[in-house]
């Protein structure tokens, strides 16, 4: 590769626009803020018109002697852009990082040049650009000109398809007022940086309700009801799915023990004013539902308290319930190293194998007393290893098939007793 040479600055523009027309441009990264540029336009009270330093030539740190916070800490420090595929056509994702956050737009490639013109030289003193032939990284060195360095390409092609903010529910980028009440987004529609994996479990949750969707009736105020709510992000996600993005008239409830708690959702609710979401203070187990319950989620309902909650909705002849389930202790007590010796020896491993077993046999349980049941990844695995939910839909067809298995899994593991199953005594 050759040695860095000086060039102009609209060169490197040039190797930026050829790339872009080709749909060979994989990536840019502007970095290294120019600081004065900073104090001069973006921070007048710091320098004010007639300030000695402003204009100076010499290349020193022109950053007055400042205690913290730090003034610049908001002010962007990096942009980097990545082409992503919207809706089968080519565009560019642009990150700004200004502080600890980190807001995105989508560009076209039109408008991508014509940012990275105005900001390369003006508020960015490096560029980097990646191409499937080279590397080029340009520096600023004097107005206008850049020092150019050429490298081997370091970058595979981008994956396009794996851009998943195109299927979000909640796009980025749309204000979604519950979303800004409970700090997730900015009022603009922004996600702040330290949020993004609340942002993507939301929309994961939302995936999932709005895939069993067509199982619930099609018209008619819908009732859905969220057992142990806590702080209720996940109930607010649905109503809005329900209400906003689907158009459906709903009763949504969410039911925790833990008053203030309630007290505080019910007070965002009606802030909001989510038309047709509720929050009551009440045990699962002794809940009475006043009328027909479409669908029941509880989400991380402690220990046997998700058991709880999935036998009131098969009480109920709910359509779908969705459980994602949490802290198991039930079978933990009860399984031994007898019962699959060497597997059950260590603590961690039985602590696993007990909540998977018990999800299992919950699954046989609501297949046995007729839910069609999956058991399904709910969000990645780095989040929680409490990630797995169970969808299961009402089918009517009680399967002695699934009732056999638990038995057999019972059995298996040394078990007499199963709090879902005397719950669902009736039933089975
Ligand atoms: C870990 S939090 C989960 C909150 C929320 N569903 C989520 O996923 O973000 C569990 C909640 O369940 C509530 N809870 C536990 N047992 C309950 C019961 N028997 N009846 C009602 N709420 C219960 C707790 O008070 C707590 O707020």
């Amino acid at each position: 590769m050759p040695a860095p040479r000086e060039c102009s600055l609209t060169e490197f523009l040039d190797l930026l626009r050829e790339s872009l027309s080709r749909d060979a441009c994989w990536g840019v990264v502007l970095s290294q803020p120019c600081r004065v540029d900073a104090h001069s336009r973006g921070r007048e009270s710091l320098f004010p018109i007639g300030d000695a330093r402003v204009g100076a030539t010499e290349p020193v740190d022109r950053r007055p002697e400042i205690k913290t916070p730090d003034p610049f800490a908001e002010w962007p420090s990096k942009l980097t852009v990545r082409p992503i595929e919207l809706s089968g056509a080519r565009q560019y994702q642009l990150a700004e990082r200004r502080g600890k956050q980190e807001f995105h737009l989508n560009l076209t490639a039109d408008e991508l040049l014509t940012r990275i013109t105005a900001e390369f030289g003006e508020r960015f003193e490096q560029a980097d650009l990646f191409t499937p032939d080279a590397d080029y990284s340009a520096r600023v060195i004097r107005k206008d000109v850049v020092r150019l360095t050429k490298r081997k390409p370091s970058k595979s092609a981008p994956p396009l398809t794996h851009d998943r903010r195109k299927q979000y529910l909640i796009p980025e980028g749309r204000p979604c007022p519950f979303l800004t009440e409970i700090g997730v987004m900015t009022p603009a529609g922004q996600v702040k940086a330290a949020k993004q994996a609340k942002f993507r479990q939301v929309n994961r949750f939302l995936e999932f309700v709005d895939d069993v969707l067509p199982e619930l009736p099609p018209q008619g105020v819908l009732r859905v009801i969220d057992f142990g709510c806590g702080k209720s992000y996940l109930t607010f996600a649905l109503h809005y799915l329900l209400t906003e993005l689907r158009g459906r008239e709903v009763e949504v409830i969410g039911l925790d023990l833990k008053s203030e708690v309630v007290r505080d959702c019910q007070r965002i609710a009606e802030k909001l004013g989510c038309r047709g979401l509720r929050f009551e203070v009440g045990d699962i187990a002794g809940y009475a539902a006043t009328g027909p319950v479409d669908m029941s989620v509880s989400l991380h309902a402690c220990d046997t308290a998700t058991d709880a909650a999935i036998a009131q909705a098969v009480r109920w002849h709910a359509k779908v319930i969705l459980a994602v389930p949490c802290c198991q202790h039930e079978i933990f007590g009860l399984i031994s190293d007898d019962s699959l010796p060497g597997l059950l020896r260590h603590g961690i491993l039985k602590e696993r194998f007990a909540a998977l077993a018990t999800d299992a046999l919950r699954a046989a349980l609501l297949e046995a007393v007729g839910y069609r049941t999956q058991v399904v990844e709910f969000i990645d695995l780095e989040h929680t290893p409490k990630n797995l939910l169970l969808r299961s839909v009402r089918t009517d067809r009680p399967s002695s098939e699934s009732r056999e298995r638990y038995e057999q899994l019972k059995a298996q593991l040394g078990l007499r007793d199963f709090t879902l199953e005397q719950l669902l005594q009736t039933e089975l």
